[in-house]
């Protein structure tokens, strides 16, 4: 990286992509068609409300934009929605395409470079009824919808994500039953599920890359920092077994080493191997982990929140939704994967907190650990705070809020948070200085300038 003109200044190397994330169901409105509108139906929401309007995306993602824009960001990570663009099966819908190369567009004349996620948990309900990613079929289908949506926006997009969080979709929707089809401990469905999305992946990975000389195509991993909760045996097995069969299943697919137990996989790894040109990490927080006989549905794991850990506003049922907010974990994530010879992108990172009181320290800290990873060799490409605007936050609708940009989701007005100044002033500066953690983040000065005062 560039000479640092002073250990003062935390400069990032020039061209670094400072960007934000966002996903088409959070933020788009009006959704139909998807199995996500038939879960909201049949009550699926916590909080039991609709994603009705959203951030009205839709009809106005432009609106945004321009918030985007001002906060000064040069990547913009957004997703398409399959429902929309594909309906019915092999029935495409040229409406849908025409928005978002509009979307696309009004993007780029903002000088901001879009990155497109392929699948972001919600995709059409006839894909739902087939079994979804339990269906084989499900990599024809899925690999007929990228084909076709590359084709048709790949004048306007280079950077791709073809699948956000295979590990959080198998998770909540076969294992703990909170995102659709909601169902518990299926354990052999876990490990199928993440195989077949492991074919799809790679399928559309080859089929983007042949119609896309220049692309850069990668899928989102999620990342929890598990510490056994107590240094016994069986805790220690516990965080492991938790952190190999949550952190560690998909990248060992992608990266050749092994597919998961019992399910074949490593008949297929040739075909899956290496299909990533970097490595997209998503990371909120670390929990402690303790062995639990009560759990089978869940490998024998119960997941705790460190004590006095900073965790962001808690769910209406009182719990930490990332256990103990630790963007420190950026660290351990890049230095372990590290072996794979891949660029990393932090493609999500963030923390509900509606007063904004942990979010500046949660940026501060984040840009620092990234800091001094660069500065000891890393190749961080760049870092998506999460997110833009509040969105429709899944099951808990629109009580959990992420955004640097407060929306009230009745009037759709928005109100910009400290974060989004402080954001703002980072990407100016292309890094961080004392003077701004003074003015923003107070809290974290001393732990990342501990010369100053
Ligand atoms: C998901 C986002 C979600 C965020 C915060 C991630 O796991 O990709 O869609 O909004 O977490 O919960």
């Amino acid at each position: 990286m560039s000479e640092n003109p002073s250990p003062e200044i935390l400069k990032f190397p020039e061209g670094f992509l400072w960007g934000l994330g966002t996903s088409a169901y959070q933020v788009e409105g009006g959704s139909l068609n998807s199995q996500w509108c038939e879960f909201e139906k049949a009550g699926g929401i916590r909080t039991g409300e609709a994603s009705g309007r959203a951030c009205n995306w839709w009809e106005d993602a432009e609106r945004d934009f321009d918030l985007a824009q001002a906060i000064g960001i040069n990547s913009l990570r957004l997703s398409v929605s399959w429902a929309r663009i594909e309906p019915e099966e092999g029935i495409f819908n040229p409406a849908a395409i025409e928005r978002y190369r509009r979307m696309l567009s009004a993007l780029i004349m903002r000088n901001i470079r879009p990155m497109v996620c392929l699948h972001h948990f919600a995709h059409p309900v006839w894909f739902e009824k087939k079994g979804a990613f339990l269906a084989r079929t499900c990599v024809d289908d899925f690999t007929r919808f990228v084909n076709f949506t590359v084709s048709e926006l790949g004048d306007l997009c280079s950077d791709w994500l073809t699948i956000n969080e295979p590990n959080v979709y198998a998770v909540t929707g076969y294992l703990d039953g909170a995102h659709p089809p909601a169902l518990h401990g299926h354990i052999a469905d876990y490990f199928n599920v993440l195989v077949n999305m492991a074919l799809c992946h790679a399928r559309a990975y080859h089929a983007i890359h042949r119609l896309q000389q220049n692309a850069m195509v990668s899928f989102a991993n999620h990342f929890i920092i598990f510490t056994e909760a107590k240094s016994q045996l069986f805790d220690r097995l516990a965080a492991r077994i938790a952190s190999d069969a949550f952190n560690n299943v998909f990248i060992n697919m992608i990266a050749g080493k092994k597919g998961p137990p019992f399910t074949g996989l490593n008949r297929y790894l040739e075909q899956v191997k290496d299909t990533w040109d970097f490595i997209g990490v998503n990371i909120y927080g670390g929990v402690d982990v303790a062995f639990d006989i009560t759990k089978p549905g869940m490998g024998f794991t119960k997941r705790l929140t460190p004590k006095n850990g900073r965790t962001g506003d808690l769910t209406s049922t009182g719990k930490a939704m990332f256990g103990e907010i630790y963007p420190q974990g950026i660290k351990i994530v890049v230095e372990k994967l590290a072996k794979f010879n891949r660029p990393f992108f932090i493609l999500e990172n963030g923390v509900p907190d509606r007063a904004d009181t942990l979010r500046p320290w949660v940026i501060a800290t984040a840009v620092k650990t990234m800091h001094d990873l660069i500065r000891k060799g890393q190749h961080i490409l760049g870092y998506h705070h999460w997110t833009l605007v509040d969105n429709f936050e899944w099951t808990f609708g629109y009580s959990m809020r992420f955004g640097l940009v407060e929306l009230d989701p009745a009037t759709q007005a928005r109100q910009p948070r400290r974060s989004a100044a402080f954001y703002a002033a980072i990407i100016k500066e292309n890094g961080l200085t004392p003077d701004l953690l003074r003015k923003y983040a107070p809290d974290a000065l001393h732990e990342i300038f501990p010369a100053s005062h």
